[in-house]
């Protein structure tokens, strides 16, 4: 089982973090493939809870080496304090490989982040801020910087005048703030070179000739499925592909090489920042969702929005993704329910829908179908195999599969590394 992919199914905060730490043992190399600090995910060791941002998760297992792909966004910044903070606990961030390909986030690329939101008012996409848009905009306008231009400095201070040259007219003109002087960048960033130019390696090859020698690569995605650029919900949604073909273009490996995709799939549903969410809830459910979930957001610390669980989306995102399996994250938190909603079909304008419509309008519009399952009230937090689960537990789950269009080969009953029921292994 050389490569797999591990990826959210919704909008983000399914538990990636967790699952992709519970593989980490047993995994060579953990590849972060997109995206940038946007994402914030948590893994619980024991009594240790860790909040990792850029960094993969597999960087807490001491046998596999971490990677940051091309496809990934980097702020220096970011990426040298979260090394330091890990280090203060004692963890080995020594094995890091980043992509000489990354782009890198810069001071500039937060402000405009910020100033583009503000402006855009009421119609804002709720960002993280962290500049992660504004990167991926200069790389596809080829503007961008990248990890290698740290270590040639009359190409980064030609990169970085070539870019400003623009962006200053429009921060001065449009936004009324003050130019940014691009030597001062410049410095800013020739200060991180040598702390980053140990871990700068050409990771392409190197991943293809570990899955070439069979060993194990898991490929970790940040955001999900409805957050993705082109399958998302667009607008509202983050400037990467979280889908698993951006894990190919991401890390530079063909989809040949890969054997397993998983989709990281929550109970019931959530979202951080605006955008349509037909299960959402404003009711006394969705603040219990939030509060027993503890859906609170790990970047921004915004409460994320909670809804019941949508079988649409989760179809879509084994449409789109081709998974070959689900693990289902925070059962747990929906024990105490008498009944819990789960939908199963939208209705717009007095059709029933059962696919996820391309259409942004008809998303807008779509309501939720409903279909009540039973639920359960006994603690199921220690439960170890699917038989321990109560009957409806199991009949939730079973639901849930059949709906959603992939095997649910794990479960998720509590955050921590052991709190997990295997039904399929992942690695077999
Ligand atoms: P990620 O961004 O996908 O890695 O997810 P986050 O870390 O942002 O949010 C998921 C939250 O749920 C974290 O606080 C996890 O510790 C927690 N979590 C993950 N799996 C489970 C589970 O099965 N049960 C419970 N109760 N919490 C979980
Ligand atoms: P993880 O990896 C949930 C959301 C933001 C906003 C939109 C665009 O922890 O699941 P961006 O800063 O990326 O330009 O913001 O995407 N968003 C996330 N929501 N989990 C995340 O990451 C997210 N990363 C970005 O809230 O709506
Ligand atoms: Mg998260």
């Amino acid at each position: 089982m050389p490569a797999l992919v591990l990826l959210g199914a919704q909008w983000g905060d399914e538990g990636k973090g967790k699952a992709t730490d519970l593989l980490g043992g047993s995994v060579d190399y953990v590849v972060r493939y997109q995206g940038g600090n946007n994402a914030g995910h948590t893994v619980v060791v024991g009594d240790q809870k860790y909040a990792l941002h850029l960094l993969p998760s597999g960087i807490l297992s001491p046998g596999c080496t971490p990677v940051i792909g091309n496809g990934v966004v980097v702020d220096p910044a970011v990426l040298l304090s979260e090394l330091s903070g890990l280090n203060e606990r004692g963890v080995d961030t020594s094995k890091l490989l980043i992509s000489g390909n990354a782009h890198l986030i810069t001071s500039y690329h937060t402000t405009i982040d910020k100033v583009t939101e503000r402006f855009l008012g009421k119609r804002k996409i709720g960002t993280t801020g962290r500049g992660i848009g504004p990167t991926y905009a200069d790389k596809i306008n080829r503007v961008g910087i990248r990890v290698q231009d740290l270590y040639d400095e009359s190409i980064l201070t030609q990169k970085v005048e070539a870019a400003l040259d623009f962006k200053n007219q429009v921060l001065a003109k449009l936004y009324n703030r003050r130019a940014i002087e691009p030597q001062r960048i410049v410095e800013e960033l020739l200060g991180y070179a040598e702390q980053i130019k140990p871990f700068v390696a050409d990771t392409t090859l190197i991943l293809n000739n570990a899955i070439d020698e069979g060993k194990v690569v898991l490929f970790e995605g940040g955001q999900g499925t409805l957050l993705d650029v082109d399958h998302g919900t667009y607008p509202f949604v983050t400037s990467s592909n979280p889908t698993a073909g951006g894990a190919c273009t991401g890390a530079g490996v063909g989809p040949t090489k890969i054997n397993r995709v998983i989709g990281i799939l929550k109970a019931y549903t959530t979202r951080v920042g605006a955008g349509p969410f037909p299960t959402e809830l404003f009711d006394e459910d969705g603040e219990k969702l939030r509060v027993i979930g503890g859906e609170r957001g790990v970047t921004t610390g915004r409460d994320r929005r909670c809804g019941w669980f949508d079988a649409v989306i989760a179809r879509y995102a084994t449409r789109v993704n081709g998974l070959t399996d689900f693990f289902l994250t925070k059962l747990d938190v929906l024990t105490g329910w008498e009944q819990i909603p789960v939908c199963v079909a939208y209705e717009i304008d007095g059709k029933r829908v059962e696919e996820l419509p391309y259409s942004q309008t008809d998303f807008h519009h779509a309501k939720p179908v409903y279909e009540m399952l039973p639920g359960w009230s006994e603690d199921i937090s220690k439960a170890k195999s699917f038989a321990e689960l109560p009957k409806n537990a199991q009949a939730y789950v079973k639901a849930l599969e059949e709906m959603s269009g992939a095997p649910i080969s794990a479960i998720g009953v509590g955050p921590g590394r052991d709190e997990t029921i295997e039904i399929n292994s992942f690695l077999s």
